[in-house]
């Protein structure tokens, strides 16, 4: 759908008009397109005492070919840089007024041990947050707190969510900032996570906070289809089967889209009603397309018979309706229908491809949920029981399909321009729109490229995780 003041603000007419109105601007986010480069610019390096990421972060920078710049606080960045032939300098406070010349800060507080330890972190934003451009990214690489030795290591380290949700919100211009919390051993498993976050992939994500575990080598070991380490950056899923539901429009389709684009043969599923819509989406992808209602008692025995013989490694369960009525007014047939359409036949359909083998040792569940499951949402007791309960079922599973190497995550879209979106009423609809961040909806290419991210090889080490696709939505937050 259209957003038709984010286009009229950002004509040169409507952008004087605003600015004298005072009204917000939205920026208009640089996305992802596969015929510009992903990377680019200049990148600034801060860090706290004794960072153990500087390594992993050189391997990044080389691997995606920034150069690079380290703030007073990152000493130990510039020789670390030199030592690895990357394009490397230091940065001058005096250019703090220089807006636009940085892509992206990056901060490493992994070492910080002690709430008296936090001051670098201010030291670093406070010099270059103004000098960074427009859709820039701001990443604070910290420790799981829960991981951590002592109850000081661990109030240092949960402070860092508060400092980054809160550069999020003052920094606007379409930056995002977002928090990774990198377990001790996982540091080898951070580049496919960074890379996301830096990317124009991740334009709508903002405001998160995302733990990457160890990964469980041995259980990859046994599936040719899945090698947990090697894999093409530009074609990161090619060999892999991946099935989506509800894939002949909006969301779906835009993950069906992406899945493709990366490498993926796609399996899309929708209601027979939907068949032409779905054709011509799958078609187009060269994928296949099943036309089953998820819901029916037969459904998880179909899906595992058109799977079986080649088995499948993605599995990501989009489709999903919403009956609004507040619940007084609500029937039973709209509260079932809803619980059972957008959580009970996810919960049958894994179980069948688990238990079965046909979603494949390192494989990937990834479901998506709505920031309505996180908050509630007035009118909407059937849907936001139905997307908490897919939070849940991230929860629960994570542990028990670790053995497996097959992560489980969702995503928790915002406000996202679809037809489903479109039958809200105007006003609420608008308010939807611009309670966030970004004062925008999000495109459904947003969540696709979340989901491509979480379905990736490079995200083993990431399971069990709620990614909100909302641009900092104020809902729930
Ligand atoms: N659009 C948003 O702002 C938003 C926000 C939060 C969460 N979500 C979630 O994102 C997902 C996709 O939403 P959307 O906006 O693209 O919706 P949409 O209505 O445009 O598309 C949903 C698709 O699911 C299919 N579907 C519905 N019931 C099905 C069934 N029983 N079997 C097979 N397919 C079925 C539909 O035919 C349709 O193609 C949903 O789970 C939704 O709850 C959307």
């Amino acid at each position: 759908m259209n957003d038709s003041y984010l286009n009229f603000v950002n004509s040169p007419f409507g952008a004087r008009l605003a600015r004298s109105l005072g009204l917000p601007k939205p920026e208009v986010l640089h996305r992802y397109r596969a015929d510009q480069p992903e990377f680019g610019g200049m990148v600034a390096l801060g860090a706290g005492r004794e960072p153990h990421l500087l390594e992993a972060l050189a391997n990044l920078v080389a691997s995606i070919g920034v150069t690079s710049v380290a703030h007073e606080s990152a000493g130990l960045w510039v020789p670390l840089a030199n030592r690895r032939g990357l394009m490397t300098g230091r940065f001058e406070a005096a250019d703090g007024g220089s807006h636009g010349r940085l892509a992206a800060l990056l901060f490493d507080a992994s070492g910080i041990e002690d709430s008296s330890q936090l001051e670098p972190l201010h030291g670093f934003f406070h010099d270059t947050l103004r000098s960074l451009g427009k859709c820039g990214r701001i990443v604070v690489l910290g420790r799981p707190p829960e991981s951590c030795a002592n109850p000081r290591q661990w109030t240092a380290q949960r402070a860092l969510e508060g400092l980054t949700r809160s550069l999020g919100k003052e920094a606007r211009r379409g930056i995002t900032s977002n928090l990774v919390y990198v377990e001790r051993g996982a540091e080898s498993g951070i580049e496919a996570t960074l890379r996301f976050f830096l990317s124009p992939r991740s334009a709508y994500v903002s405001g998160q906070v995302v733990r990457i575990g160890c990964v469980n080598e041995s259980s990859t070991a046994n599936s040719p289809a899945l090698p947990s380490s090697a894999f093409d950056w530009a074609q990161p899923l090619a060999g892999r089967r991946a099935v989506v539901t509800g894939a002949a429009r909006g969301i779906g389709a835009a993950i069906a889209s992406a899945l493709a684009a990366e490498g993926a043969h796609v399996i899309g599923v929708d209601i027979p009603s939907a068949r032409d819509a779905l054709e011509a989406t799958l078609r187009q992808l060269n994928g296949t397309a099943l036309a089953f209602d998820i819901a029916a008692p037969e459904a998880p025995a179909q899906i595992a018979a058109a799977l079986d013989e080649q088995g499948v490694d993605i599995v990501v369960h989009n489709a999903g309706i919403t009956k609004d009525k507040t619940i007084a007014k609500m029937t039973d047939a709209a509260w079932q229908h809803v619980i059972d359409i957008n959580l009970s036949a996810q919960e049958r359909i894994d179980d069948a491809l688990l238990a079965a083998g046909i979603l494949r040792d390192g494989g990937r569940i990834v479901t998506v949920s709505s920031i309505s499951g996180i908050a509630g949402n007035l009118g909407q007791t059937n849907y936001a029981t139905s997307k908490a309960g897919v939070i849940g079922r991230v929860q629960s599973m994570a542990p028990h399909l670790r053995a497996r190497g097959i992560t489980i995550n969702a995503v928790a879209p915002g406000f996202i321009e679809t037809q489903m979106t479109a039958k809200i009423p105007l006003a609420i609809r608008e308010a939807g729109r611009r309670m966030n961040s970004m004062s925008q909806g999000g495109q459904p290419v947003d969540v696709a490229q979340t989901i491509a991210w979480l379905a990736h090889p490079g995200s083993a080490g990431v399971s069990g995780q709620i990614v909100r696709v909302c641009g900092q939505s104020l809902i729930g937050a």
